[in-house]
Parts: structure tokens; C-alpha cells; sequence
């Protein structure tokens, strides 16, 4: 496996080839290996990125406390036979003027509900850094979990702004044997809290089963109770949505999600589900 830290590095290795690109900020588990096993069962050259962007971060201290993995990084990506990794520094990555003109991208309520209300200018520096990383590794296919389903649809729509050439692939969310969902915060949560958090699933799977046969006001008010009832829990937002548009809806009309953004202590956890 090749290590790139530069620009010009990843031009030279990626020359001529059919590239699949999973951009990561590192931290990996088994939720980003199902990203690289996808790209190299397409058959793609496969490239990954680990940049702990800062202009997506909107608290200073979820950045500085981002944890960092580099070495069991590198070797679990060696073992799941990614063909280079390109590992940059900010400087690498960022030019000045960046943070104005082209790479500047708006999508209307996609960026300002949800995930936008509560982590604002988050998508904006999303697009911005998924916008400079496909100039630079210029993949054919592009590949991001389901479990940031508002950052999924970010990127499809900043792709088809793109001229729609890179193919965006959501993978299934990798879930623990307890239906937490796979994240690189979770190493940040105690093993109470690790308990804990599986409560985010089972409202999640209490919302699948009953969004056909009880009133969403009824489920999130359910689920509300659910949080409140642990002082270490803060709930920011627990909504049924429509996929396409993320409009909140009241009745089960089609397939649809329920999403959930929740605090435990202080590690902020995400989640979705599909209700078919
Ligand atoms: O999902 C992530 O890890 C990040 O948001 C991404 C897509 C790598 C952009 O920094």
C-alpha cells in the first residue's frame, strides 16, 4: 500500500487508473473497512483519505479531541488491501482563497436543518473539503456510510453540482452486536456509557416497527421520555423524515427514516434508521 502525503503523490499513483475513493478522517473501525471492501469489490483502484478537517468542526473542542489512530490505521487498511492512502497535512490540502469562491457550496434546508441547526457550517465545510479531495484524487465512484445520511446527501447533491461524473455510494451502516452504530466518537465513551448508548438503536428499531401503526407525535414523545429519564442524556433532535427532501412528515406514506442526534455526557452520537 502506498502512503501519499502529497498532492502530486496521489496524481502520480492514481494516474490512468479507475479510482474508488473513501475519504475518512481516520480513527477507522469495521464501519469504514465495509467503505474500502465496497470500493475494491467494484473493482477500483482504492484510495483513502484520513484529514481531520477542521472547517467541519463548529466546537473547537470535538476537533482537538477527535481521536487519532495513525498506525492501526495504516495496517488495517494494509490488511483490507487498499492500494494507497493519502495521509495530508492541512496546508496540503488547503490553499489560501479556499475558503471563499468555488469550494463554497449551499443546499438550501439540507444544510440548515437537523444536522445544519445543530452544527452550523458543518455541511459547508463538508463540501468544501469533499469538493478540494475529489480535484485532487478525481474518483470514478466515491463512498460514505449511511449513518451521516444528511452528510450522504450532501455529497450527492454537491456531486451532481459537479457535472454528476463521480458516483456516490452509501453503504449500510455497521452496527455493534448491541445496534450501536459503528463510530470513531464511540472510543470516546465509557463502557457505562458505551451501555448506554444503545438506547439511540432502540428507538430507532421502536420507530421501524411502530411508525405504521402509532402517531409520530406519539413515538417522539415516547422517545423524548425515554431521554429524559437519564440526566446524562440531552436529545437534540428525534424526527421521521422524507429521504429525498428531509421534510419532517406525520404520516407513513412510503419509505421513510427516522433520525436522531443525541448527547451522552460529552460525545455527541448520530443515527438513522429506514422504515420501509
Ligand atoms: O464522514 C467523515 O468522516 C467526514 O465528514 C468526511 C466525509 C471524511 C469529510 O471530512
Amino acid at each position: 500500500m502506498i502512503i501519499a502525503k502529497s498532492r502530486a503523490e496521489v496524481k502520480r499513483y492514481t494516474e490512468g487508473e479507475t479510482v474508488g475513493f473513501v475519504p475518512t478522517m481516520g480513527a477507522l473501525h469495521e464501519g469504514h473497512g465495509t467503505l474500502v471492501t465496497a470500493s475494491k469489490d467494484d473493482g477500483n483502484y482504492t484510495v483513502v483519505c484520513i484529514f481531520i478537517n477542521p472547517s467541519q468542526f463548529n466546537n473547537p473542542s470535538d476537533f482537538e479531541n477527535y481521536p487519532i489512530n495513525l498506525e492501526d490505521d495504516i495496517a488495517y487498511l494494509d490488511s483490507l488491501g487498499c492500494d494507497l492512502v493519502f495521509i495530508p497535512k492541512v496546508y496540503e490540502v488547503y490553499r489560501s482563497g479556499d475558503d471563499e469562491g468555488r469550494y463554497i457550496h449551499h443546499f438550501g434546508s439540507l444544510e440548515t436543518r437537523f444536522e445544519g441547526e445543530f452544527r452550523p457550517g458543518h455541511f459547508r465545510g463538508v463540501a468544501q473539503v469533499v469538493h478540494i479531495l475529489f480535484e485532487i484524487v478525481e474518483p470514478a465512484m466515491a463512498y460514505f456510510g449511511e449513518k451521516d445520511i444528511q452528510q450522504l446527501a450532501v455529497v450527492r447533491a454537491l456531486s451532481s453540482k459537479l457535472g454528476g461524473k463521480i458516483a456516490i455510494v452509501g453503504i449500510e451502516t455497521k452496527r455493534e452486536k448491541s445496534g450501536l452504530a459503528m463510530s470513531s466518537r464511540n472510543l470516546r465513551l465509557t463502557s457505562d456509557q458505551l451501555q448506554k448508548a444503545t438506547l439511540i438503536h432502540q428507538c430507532l428499531t421502536m420507530a421501524q416497527s411502530g411508525f405504521k401503526s402509532k402517531s409520530v407525535v406519539s413515538i417522539k414523545e415516547e422517545v423524548r421520555l425515554k431521554f429524559e429519564a437519564d440526566a446524562e442524556w440531552n436529545l437534540e433532535y428525534f424526527e421521521v423524515i422524507d429521504p429525498q427532501t428531509f421534510d419532517p412528515i406525520t404520516v407513513w406514506a412510503g419509505p421513510c427514516r427516522a433520525v436522531v442526534a443525541a448527547h451522552l455526557g460529552e460525545i455527541r452520537l448520530i443515527d438513522n434508521i429506514a422504515i420501509p
